[in-house]
């Protein structure tokens, strides 16, 4: 089933530019995308339109088969959880626990069944042990595991992350790709994740290259990583490539089945010797 529908999305901030410029995709249910795309391509304005924070110019939205309109923007919403770029700009809660009961309270969830919605979502993303302490005082990649968990506990189908490694150091970038993986191994969630990690583009199935508000590029990581001229084109060029090439090989066979290793090596020996 296509969890989200887009068709011929337009939308512009202020009638003098198209942001967004006749874009139509899907993306199956349960299934792990990543959107890549040079900064002001549009990325962040076609997760905000998904989730009903701006309103299109023209175009069809579907969500879970439900149409993105005024009349069920709540409903659509309530599919949606998503993870910003800060660590910083999303806690409201004096500890983690009041954190991630936060959504929770505000949907009227009785107090009965809260303690072990919290207790189950704090342990997927491995925070358990911190559930007394202030978010102020964690590193960024464990706040970003709490805002994960306040996410997951509202129990979305579609999870959104606009970028949500970015600011974190690399062992927090490490942490949340790990935690996205592993959502996306256990639930049958459907994950989107903006990125210009390209280890996170290599674990993801799906890959969409925005350029100028249209769809560049769309594919496997393999089909996209190897079409040299075309990321070029789009500015992700060769060292993207190249980086994704080695990303994939760290991940070996696991994200392409048809590569084998003995390609892999001689492709890495290649992009080597070309350095
Ligand atoms: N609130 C706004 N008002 C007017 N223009 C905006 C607004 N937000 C974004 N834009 C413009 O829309 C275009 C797309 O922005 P968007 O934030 O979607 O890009 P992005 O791909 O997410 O970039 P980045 O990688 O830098 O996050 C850019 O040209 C940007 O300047
Ligand atoms: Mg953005």
């Amino acid at each position: 089933m296509k969890m989200i529908e887009v068709k011929n999305l337009t939308f512009s901030y202020d009638d003098t530019k198209t942001t967004i410029d006749d874009i139509s995709f899907s993306v199956e249910e349960g299934s792990y995308t990543t959107i890549v795309g040079h900064n002001g391509s549009g990325k962040s304005t076609v997760a905000k339109l998904l989730a009903g924070l701006l309103e299109k110019k023209s175009g069809e939205i579907y969500l879970g088969g439900l149409e993105l309109t005024a009349a069920n923007l709540t409903r659509i919403r309530s599919l949606i959880g998503i993870v910003f770029q800060n660590p910083d700009n999303q806690f409201i809660g004096s500890t983690v626990r009041d954190d991630i009961a936060f959504g929770l309270e505000n949907h009227c969830v009785p107090q009965a069944d809260m303690d072990e919605i919290i207790n189950t979502n704090a342990a997927r993303v491995k925070m358990t042990k911190y559930l007394d302490h202030e978010p102020t005082r964690l590193s960024g990649g464990q706040k970003q595991r709490v805002a994960i968990a306040g996410v997951l506990a509202m129990k979305p189908k579609i999870l959104i992350f606009d970028e949500a490694t970015s600011m974190l150091d690399p062992q927090g970038k490490d942490e949340i790709k790990k935690v996205i993986r592993q959502i996306h191994e256990e639930s049958s969630l459907t994950i989107l994740s903006i990125t210009h990690d390209i280890d996170e583009v290599a674990q993801s199935d799906h890959v969409i290259a925005l350029n100028k508000g249209k769809i560049a590029m769309s594919g496997t990581p393999h089909e996209v990583f190897t079409d040299e001229k075309k990321l070029k084109e789009i500015q992700l060029d060769i060292p993207f490539a190249l980086k994704f090439r080695n990303a994939l090989a760290r991940r070996g066979v696991q994200t392409d089945a048809h590569i084998t290793m003995e390609g892999l090596v001689k492709e890495l020996c290649r992009s080597d010797s070309n350095m």
